[in-house]
């Protein structure tokens, strides 16, 4: 397995994808110090600092219908905020899908891409922004409110490297785990660290917004929102407000 460095560019997702058409195992991963185009979802930017956080992207070939790769992002996002934990002592929070909060603000940005065709899955690329040392004066205005770091909320450095050694020993765990098992222990450990489940939240997507009670999440990853009437909806993928 090898591991890509490298200082500046424009994203980290590009470079995996590429790598990844080039053959490249699973298991291989794309560091960068900086980013100067990073992507998130809904094709929003991701502010991605010189040497303050972590922007990584990891390939993965799972042999597994398309349907289920969702799963994958919330292993990820298990892993990360297990590793937060251990490394920092910081009790961190999942927002369905890929969200990782500390005290109500954004710390992490998971984004999964996928290289398929028809229902074969040719590899998911799993890229982690995790906002480690970056400062508040960092973060542009219109994030500022919303975003948080490692370092704003334990008033302390982490050191990248360990916290990325963390975190891919956390995935590395998980993944034999599902692989060898499936995604029930994964789905619990995500149910436990969730931050909407059995509260009231809304969700709003392009076509639809609802209110209800987030009841948990289905065996694909799916969200189910439960409304005032009692009807059960499966939300596939949405932007929740709480
Ligand atoms: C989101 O919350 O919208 C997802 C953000 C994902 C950001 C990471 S940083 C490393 C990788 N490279 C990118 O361009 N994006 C992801």
């Amino acid at each position: 397995k090898s591991i890509v460095y490298e200082e500046s560019v424009k994203s980290t997702q590009e470079i995996a994808q590429k790598l990844s058409y080039e053959q490249k195992p699973e298991g291989t991963l794309v560091v960068a110090d900086e980013q100067t185009g990073g992507r998130g979802r809904l094709g929003r930017p991701w502010q991605s600092p010189k040497g303050t956080g972590i922007w990584m992207s990891l390939i993965l070939r799972p042999d597994i219908p398309l349907q289920k790769t969702p799963q994958l992002t919330l292993l990820a996002a298990v892993s990360v905020t297990k590793a937060i934990y251990k490394v920092t002592g910081l009790n961190a929070e999942i927002k369905w899908p890929n969200d990782i909060l500390i005290k109500g603000k954004k710390t992490v940005g998971i984004l999964t891409e996928l290289q398929a065709e028809a229902d074969r899955v040719h590899a998911v690329i799993i890229g982690i922004g995790l906002n480690v040392n970056v400062t508040s004066e960092d973060f542009n205005e219109d994030v500022r409110e919303i975003a948080t770091s490692l370092k704003i909320e334990s008033g302390k450095e982490t050191k990248r490297a360990e916290l990325i050694a963390a975190i891919l020993e956390e995935m590395e765990l998980l993944y034999q785990e599902y692989l060898r098992n499936g995604f029930g222990l994964i789905k619990l450990l995500w149910e436990g660290y969730a931050h909407s489940i059995g509260r009231r939240i809304r969700v709003r997507s392009a076509s639809q917004q609802l209110e209800g009670v987030a009841k948990g999440i289905t065996d694909e990853g799916i969200l189910l929102l439960e409304d005032d009437d009692g009807k059960v909806h499966s939300i596939y993928s949405a932007d929740i407000e709480i």
